[in-house]
Parts: C-alpha cells; structure tokens; sequence
C-alpha cells in the first residue's frame, strides 16, 4: 500500500507493528463499563451510557478508516431488562436518539448500518427508527455497523432453529442450516471479541459466531476506549496464531 494513501489511523497503525493486509475482518465488541465511569466521576448511570454512545462514534469512524469490514457491538442485551426502569428507558431513547441523529454521518461515511436481536420487543419508535437506518444505508459499500438490541446469543440459535423447523418441518438440523437463519446470515464470524472494564465474560454475546473468535479484554471502560485501545486490540490480535482446533503450522 503506498504511504501517501494512507489515512492517519493507518499511519498510526503502522507505527504500531500492526500489518494492514492482515486485519480481522469482523470485530465485534462488548461496550462494558459505562456505569463505573459515570459512578466513578460522580455522576448518574445514563450520563456514562451517554459518554458511551460518544465512543460508539469515535470507535466506528476509527474501524471504518482504518479498513474494518464489519464491527458488531453489544447495545442491549436480552438481559438487560431486568435494569431498573428509567435505566431500561433512557437507554433505549439513547439508541433511537443515536439511529434518528446519526443518519446523515452513516450516510456520508458509507456505513451500511443495522441491527439484530428480537427487535419486535423493542418500544415501536424505536424499531421505525432502526428500519429507516436500515434502509437509508443498504446500498452504502463500507463498514457494515450491526447493533445488536434485545440480543441474547441462546436467543437467536433457538430463533433460529425455530425457523428452520418452521420452514421445513422435516428437515434436518445442521451447522449450515443454523448458520443459514440467524438474525443476519451474511455477517461473517469475528475474528477479533474485545470486552471493556475487565470482566472475563462472555455474557451471551454472538456465542454460536464467536466460538473461535480472539479474545482481548481491556480494563480500559468503554467511555474511555479509544483510537489508541482499538490499535492495541488489533496489535494483539495479529500476535496470535489462529489454529481452529487444528495445530499451528511449525516452521
Ligand atoms: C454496559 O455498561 C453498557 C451497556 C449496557 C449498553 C451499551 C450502550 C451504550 C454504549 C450507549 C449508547 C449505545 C448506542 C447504540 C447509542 P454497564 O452499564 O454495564 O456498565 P457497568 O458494568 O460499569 O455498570
């Protein structure tokens, strides 16, 4: 890749050992630790979830400049219902907020921008503002952007089976036939799982996809990850040997 092409993200890249004909295709990223952020600097938990959505910006523009495919996040989970109420609220007024205000910057940066969970559950303004992000974006050529709302992993392989079983009752269940009907078929597996805030956890996340993904935990909270932690992520990530159960080749 000639130096002059080069984007300032590259250029950091670069100077960090990362190879850019070698990144992971697919990260996908469990945003944890905005509670602690805010708790830590005195304030309520929805103003971390706010400085959250701001690294969610920051960490898109970042991965789609620096030649990302696909980036996949945690947004809510099937399981964080059980939030107290005006957590549950403000968070989902958060993400329509960001689908509604963010649309023109997805547009001008290419993004093709979705999401993936059983989204039928979600309050309706919320699930018009994601089918318009959808549809606004579908023809759009760069990073494919995939919240994932009201996602469980256990959630989409049992969808998924449904599906199949619906579809052809008396057809066989396989790998392939699983891998066919979850939320969005075409996304390729992570190569690269990063968690914030250090818990060692999986936490129902992309658990049928991730199943050979690298993982890289970082104390770092989600609110403070930044270009930096993205680099350090995909630093590691190209240090280690991807041996799908296999032996790594000796040489
Ligand atoms: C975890 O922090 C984060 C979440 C439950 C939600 C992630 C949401 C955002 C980044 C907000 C914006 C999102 C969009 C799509 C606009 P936590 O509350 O579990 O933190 P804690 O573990 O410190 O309590």
């Amino acid at each position: 890749m000639a130096a002059s092409a080069l984007n300032s993200v590259q250029t950091n890249a670069l100077q960090q050992g990362i190879n850019l004909d070698a990144l992971p295709a697919h990260i996908a990223i469990i945003m944890d630790g905005n509670g602690r952020f805010a708790q830590g600097n005195g304030f309520q938990r929805l103003w971390g979830h706010r400085q959250g959505y701001k690294t969610l910006k920051n960490v898109l523009l970042t991965a789609a400049q620096l030649g990302i495919k696909y980036l996949t996040v945690y947004a809510f989970s099937a399981e964080n219902w059980r939030r107290p109420e005006d957590e549950v609220g403000g968070l989902m007024a958060l993400i329509e907020e960001a689908a509604r205000h963010e649309l023109r910057g997805l547009k001008e940066n290419n993004v093709r921008a979705q999401a993936i969970g059983r989204l039928h559950e979600v309050p309706l303004g919320l699930q018009e503002a994601l089918q318009e992000m959808k549809e606004d974006t579908q023809n759009n050529t760069g990073i494919v952007f995939t919240l994932a709302i009201n996602y469980g992993g256990r959630a989409e392989i049992l969808d998924a089976i449904k599906t199949i079983i619906k579809d052809n009752p008396a057809g066989e269940i396989t790998e392939e036939s699983i891998n066919a009907a979850l939320y969005d078929p075409t996304l390729p597996e992570p190569d690269l799982l990063i968690r914030t805030a250090g818990e060692l956890r999986w936490s129902n996340f992309l658990i049928w996809q991730a199943a050979y993904s690298e993982l890289f935990v970082t104390e770092t909270t989600w609110p403070e990850f930044k270009e930096k932690e993205l680099l350090e992520a995909v630093a590691h990530y190209q240090k280690r040997i991807r041996k799908f159960g296999g032996l790594a080749d000796l040489q």
